[in-house]
Order: C-alpha cells, then structure tokens, then sequence
C-alpha cells in the first residue's frame, strides 16, 4: 500500500494578475489536506473511492474528461510502466474544500500523482510531480498560471511568474493570517474567463491594473523579506480593491472584508478566484482569535488561523 498527502494553499497577493504575466505570492496551508492511498487488489481494473464527492467507480466508466481519471491516466502515460500493474484500489479522502480557493484539485492530483509514483515504484522529483500537475490544471482550469499546482507541489512559500522556475521567499519574521471561508463555491475557470473578457475588450487599461497588482506584490514581499510586515495589511486593502475592479470580489467577500477590519485585522483581501471562496486577514497574532470569531459570526462557513514562518 502507498500513501501520499498534498496540502492547500493560499494566495497572498497577486491572484488573476498573475494570468497575466505579473508575479503571486502563496502559501501552503497544511491545516488542511488531501491524501490518497493505493492498494493492490484481487479485482482487475482500477477502482476509485472518493466519499467526499460520493464517487464509488471503475476509472473506465469515468467520463474521459473526469479530471480524476485524466490524471491517473496522465501518470500511466508519463511513467509507462513496464507490465500493466493488476488490479489497484485507489482512495482520495480530503479536509480541503471544493472550488474555495485553497488549491483542492491541485491538491488532489499532487497527492495522486505522488501515491501512484511510489505505487509503481517510479519516484518523481517535485518539478515532474508539478509538471504533471499544471497539465491536469490546464485541462480544468482554461488558462491556469501554474501557481496552484507549484505551492501544492514543492509546499514551499512560493514568489510565482508564469512560466519562469519555481522561486521561493524568505520570511524574516513570522506572521499570522486568517482565512475565512464563504462557504460559496466559485469555480475558477469561471472567474477567470470572466476577467479575460475584461482584458480583450480593453487591453491597455486592464493591463496597467495588472502592472499595479504586481507592484504591490513586490512591496509585500520586500516586506515579508525585510520583516516590515506591518505594511502588508495596507498592501491587501489595495490588492482587494483593484481585484473588486476585475469584477472578482462578490457582496460576501466584501462583507467577510469589512468585518475583519472592524475586528482588528490590519488589512484583509479576498484570495484566489473570487465570487465566492475565500478571503484573508492580516492580524497581528493575538488578534487572530477574535478576527475568526467575527467572520464566523458575520457567516463564514470556516476559519483557519495560519502562521507564515
Ligand atoms: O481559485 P484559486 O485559489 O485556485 O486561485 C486561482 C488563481 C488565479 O490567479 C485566479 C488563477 C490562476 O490560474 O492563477
């Protein structure tokens, strides 16, 4: 039997710009996971289980776009096997929330890709685990910027440019975020196409949005790096505006926004796609408690308290 866990992730700053060339920062987030197990077994075929999803099947009466067996069969073509392996039982259990901006499919697939590797014996470094990852992004996602799949893959801190190598970021002095879930589901693909149509009707002007995004991404990670991480509740009120101006915010988000601040956050920001998902907090540590408590009270479905070291 072989087991692998994937964490999820969060954005910091940067999120849809970064479609567009400009730089992201994220986080893993190991309070929550997704984990599968192979397992030899006497029936021939693969068989997957996935009680979170209610999905009980033979890969085979999978649709062939299901994003569940694309991967698997992606792993199979890529690492070829010498002899078909028999009979497997796969199960794919996850804590990370479906379509809420923590990184739930790329999650899924790292862990599949990594359980699977070690199933067929055939050990993947992290850059082929997350190459193979961005492909399963892109068959989901549209036009995915690969940053999900390459915090989830290295579970590292992550300063990410599409299509540049991976690039990590020091953290000179912990700090303390928290992320509080809408508990609407928003699929990315969708908020994403809805911000490309923006883009091609008026090229110049979201671009120098997008250049602004990426200014402020710089900013917080000088300040992340140089331990002047008070400036980076400021750097988030900007980067949630310019996101509400890409029409990705939502009225949850906004309200979840407002209400961190009201209770002590030094800044806040929705993260990921938007419409829906999650939003974030800067708090100094010993507010975070009280921020959570708020934005539970104000309806977030979940709160995570997540110290970036
Ligand atoms: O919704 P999430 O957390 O998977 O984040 C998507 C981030 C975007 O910048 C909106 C899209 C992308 O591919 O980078």
């Amino acid at each position: 039997m072989t087991h692998a866990c994937a964490p999820g992730k969060i954005i910091l700053f940067g999120e849809h710009a970064v479609v567009y060339g400009q730089p992201a920062l994220a986080v893993p987030v190991t309070q929550v996971q997704a984990c599968v197990d192979i397992e030899a077994s006497v029936n021939t075929g693969i068989l997957i289980h996935a009680p979170n999803i209610d999905l009980h099947s033979r890969l085979d009466d999978l649709s062939p776009a299901h994003p569940l067996r694309n991967i698997i069969e992606k792993v199979f073509s890529t690492l070829n096997p010498p002899a078909p392996p028999g009979g497997i039982e796969i199960t794919i259990d996850s804590t990370i929330p479906i379509a809420g901006g923590l990184g739930s499919g790329a999650a899924v697939s790292v862990a599949l890709i990594r359980a699977l590797a070690a199933f067929l014996a055939h050990p993947l470094t992290d850059e082929q685990v997350n190459a193979i990852a961005y492909e399963a992004e892109k068959l989901h996602h549209g036009t995915p910027s690969g940053i999900d799949n390459t915090v989830i893959a290295y579970a590292r801190p992550v300063y990410y440019v599409k299509g540049r190598p991976m690039q990590t970021f020091r953290t000179a002095r912990p700090f303390t975020i928290v992320i509080g879930d809408t508990g609407i589901p928003a699929p990315t693909r969708e908020s994403v196409a809805a911000v490309r149509k923006l883009w091609e009707a008026d090229k110049a002007k979201w671009e120098k949005v997008f250049e602004r995004v990426g200014e402020i991404v710089q900013k917080a990670r000088n300040a992340i790096e140089s331990g002047e991480t008070k400036e980076l509740g400021a750097l988030m009120n900007q980067n949630h505006a310019l996101l509400q101006t890409l029409t990705v915010s939502s009225a949850e988000l906004d309200r979840l926004v407002s209400t961190a601040i009201r209770a002590g956050a030094e800044g806040a920001k929705l993260s990921g796609g938007g419409r829906g998902g999650n939003m974030i907090a800067f708090v100094q540590r010993e507010k975070a408690e009280a921020v959570a408590d708020q934005l539970k009270r104000a309806g977030a479905r979940r709160t995570f308290i997540t110290q970036v070291e």
